[in-house]
């Protein structure tokens, strides 16, 4: 049995991709896998959390003992959300959110008698942001991911700021080694005390429980 560390948490995860529709056939998304989501949900759950698990569309399965709450796109997930999070002492946003959605859903299928199509693109709510604005940081801690290919602390410390979370964990999605379909990652967790610290390189598995690891030692749960 794994150390009950986060017994009487209450912790919900965002995990994969959301996928925006454009026709009946077809859809907007992104390549996120979900697993660094659904591993942080089934180490959370191990070591004696409450967990929901709200998932974009993946081929994963939903880890034991975890509620699963299944979404499709940005604007279900971002309800999901909102319905779940006072629930919640810890909040971590792993999932890869498609930014834009098309202005309109076509009825029928989008034929291809022209030369050239135009989609016009409209800005997804941003769901991290909103939470940063609203949850009770002094009950609730946020965490927030940030998939980057350069200046990964630069980039971090940014969205620590703009989306008002207590930590980020960034990615290199520029590396084949981690990254999105990748079984291994490698995080680097930058806070709100101005602290930043370099996880190794290891599987997302193992990268989750770093990270809860991280967490806990450095007194970051808020009871
Ligand atoms: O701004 P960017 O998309 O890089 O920020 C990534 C973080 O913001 C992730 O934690 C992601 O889950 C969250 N996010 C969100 N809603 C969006 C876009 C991103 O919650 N529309």
């Amino acid at each position: 049995l794994a150390v009950q560390d986060l017994a009487g948490q209450v912790v919900l995860v965002t995990a994969g991709p959301t996928r925006e529709p454009i026709d009946p056939a077809r859809f907007l998304s992104n390549r996120s896998s979900g697993k660094m989501g659904y591993a942080l949900a089934r180490t959370a759950f191990r070591r004696g959390a409450r967990v929901i698990l709200v998932s974009g569309p993946t081929t994963l399965d939903g880890p034991p003992g975890v509620q699963r709450i299944d979404v499709t796109t940005a604007q279900q997930m971002y309800d999901a959300v909102m319905a779940h999070y006072r629930e919640a002492t810890v909040i971590i946003k792993a999932a890869a959110v498609a930014d834009f959605r098309s202005r309109e859903e076509s009825t029928e299928k989008i034929k291809k008698d022209q030369a050239s199509l135009v989609l016009h693109l409209q800005q997804n709510p941003d769901i991290l942001k909103e939470l940063g604005a609203r949850c009770d940081h002094d009950r609730q801690l946020l965490v927030g991911f940030a998939a980057e290919s350069a200046r990964f602390a630069e980039e971090g410390r940014k969205k620590l700021h703009n989306k008002q979370c207590d930590l980020i964990a960034v990615n290199d999605i520029g590396s084949e080694r981690t990254g999105f379909a990748s079984d291994a990652n490698r995080l680097l967790v930058l806070d709100n005390r101005g602290y930043m610290a370099e996880l190794p390189y290891v599987s997302k598995e193992r990268c989750a429980d770093l990270l809860w690891d991280h967490i806990v030692a450095n007194n970051f749960l808020r009871s």
